[in-house]
């Protein structure tokens, strides 16, 4: 299996979680976007859909798939996403796409995070993937600084604004040996809107497309 058909095989299996007139929350990037593509076989089971950015908003509005808020809909009983790096404990790095704060929100949101990956994102510890942190745009330098007494390398990402008008910083060499904490102290510095790690509220299953099939974790 190639890395495309490992993510693809593990988006499929997400479709088992999808039950009768659920509005279902959905995430952001290229397994995600396999993940949509699938939702053509049981669209007429959902009742809508809330994104998790502009560009996942478009893609289900192709198929027809109602684009809901979610200040309108209340809760949400399901949120499958993709993730750029994760463990076996469900904690994941977000943000490869810039989308992590509304990812953040959707998953806060959902009764059930359903992740999906292929196996080149499955690590021991979090971090060789650089960090994506959201800021407001006039604290980047100081976030910068602070980023820097943390143990980091902040590098902004050039001429890219997220949907919600800020800017990321990709934060190179931290090994996250304690991912909640870290992602605890990085939401206190003022300026930072959020990081991407998602420890707190972690993944609740884990879907990894694998040479010989999908393996599934669970908390
Ligand atoms: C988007 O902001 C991200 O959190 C994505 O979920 C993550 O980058 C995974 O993307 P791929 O599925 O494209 O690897």
């Amino acid at each position: 299996m190639t890395r495309e058909t490992q993510k693809q095989a593990a988006a499929e299996a997400a479709l088992d979680y999808i039950d009768w007139d659920m509005v279902i929350g959905v995430g952001t990037g290229s397994t995600a976007n396999y993940f949509i593509d699938a939702l053509k076989k049981v669209k007429n089971k959902l009742d809508g859909a809330v994104a998790s950015s502009v560009a996942t908003a478009e893609r289900l509005r192709k198929l027809n798939i109602p684009v809901l808020e979610l200040s309108d809909t209340g809760d949400l009983p399901l949120y499958v996403d993709g993730a750029d790096e994760a463990t076996r404990h469900l904690h994941l790095i977000k943000g490869g796409g810039g989308a992590l704060t509304r990812e953040k929100i959707v998953a806060a949101a959902s009764a059930k995070f359903v992740c999906i990956a292929d196996d080149s994102k499955l690590v021991d510890v979090l971090g060789a993937f650089p960090l994506p942190v959201e800021v407001i745009p006039m604290a980047r330098s100081f976030v910068g600084r602070q980023l820097v007494r943390l143990g980091g390398q902040p590098e902004l990402r050039v001429g890219f604004t997220t949907d919600n008008g800020n800017v990321i910083l990709d934060v190179h060499n931290l090994e996250i040996l304690n991912p909640i904490e870290l992602e605890e102290t990085l939401n206190h510095l003022a300026g930072v809107v959020t990081n991407g790690i998602f420890a707190r509220r972690p993944a609740d299953v884990l879907l990894v497309g694998t040479e010989t099939g999908v393996e599934e974790m669970t908390t």
